[in-house]
């Protein structure tokens, strides 16, 4: 169930903890050591799932819209359970967007400080200088902060507009977009297309696929 079908649960009563009910939806529980119970019956924790999804343009990464646009979460597969995007994708940005329902993995991922690589090709208007590619990567002040040291590597680039990829190891809002735009060049495209060891090979636009062994170990494992 969501955490707040969870909180109303516990707020009605159904709910104890080692046999004896509570009312408090943040009383700690170690899974280890305390049996939690839902109208008696006593519950096991959910299978964890981690999938990978190539999310098309055009889809938002929120649950509900309140504007009826399509979400990613409509793309999920059918049985998939209550899972929740681990960051964010713009609704204008395509490629890799992970999901699980494990919150240790998730804040791994979306960590601001660092750790797991994200990978973007961006296509950015106007002429490439390369003095303005190395001040992507040496940092660029947004909100009053430098973002943290990133790669960017020129692709492909001509008078009118460039192809670049682009390594960045925080996700803050609207991240590569600001990054371009303070440096005076609009992106006209952008697709994530590695997150950590998780590539976007092989998974058509709008498909989702689970995470194989390498590659959640390789998340959870990551320096930080
Ligand atoms: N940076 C952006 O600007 N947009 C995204 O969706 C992800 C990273």
């Amino acid at each position: 169930m969501s955490r707040a079908e969870a909180e109303r649960c516990v707020l009605a009563g159904r709910v104890a903890v080692n046999g004896v009910r509570t009312l408090d939806p943040e009383r700690p529980t170690n899974p280890e050591r305390d049996t939690v119970s839902i109208d008696g019956r006593p519950l096991r924790a959910a299978r964890k799932v981690y999938l990978a999804m190539n999310k098309p343009a055009g889809c938002i990464t929120t649950a509900k819209d309140p504007l009826g646009r399509p979400t990613a979460y409509d793309l999920l597969p059918p049985g998939a359970g209550s899972l929740q995007a681990v960051g964010r994708l713009d609704a204008d940005t395509s490629g890799l967007l992970l999901f699980t329902n494990d919150t240790d993995f998730a804040a791994r991922v979306a960590d601001a400080g660092g750790g797991v690589e994200k990978v973007y090709v961006a296509r950015i208007g106007g002429r490439l200088r390369p003095e303005d590619a190395r001040r992507f990567e040496s940092g660029v002040e947004l909100d009053g902060t430098v973002t943290r040291p990133a790669r960017c590597r020129v692709l492909e680039s001509d008078e009118r507009a460039a192809r670049v990829e682009v390594t960045l190891t925080e996700g803050r809002n609207r991240q590569v977009r600001r990054m371009w735009e303070a440096l005076g060049y609009p992106v006209l495209e952008l697709e994530r297309v590695r997150v950590g060891p998780v590539t976007l090979t092989g998974l058509a636009p709008g498909r989702t696929r689970p995470l194989d062994e390498f590659e959640r170990t390789v998340i959870l494992l990551e320096e930080h």
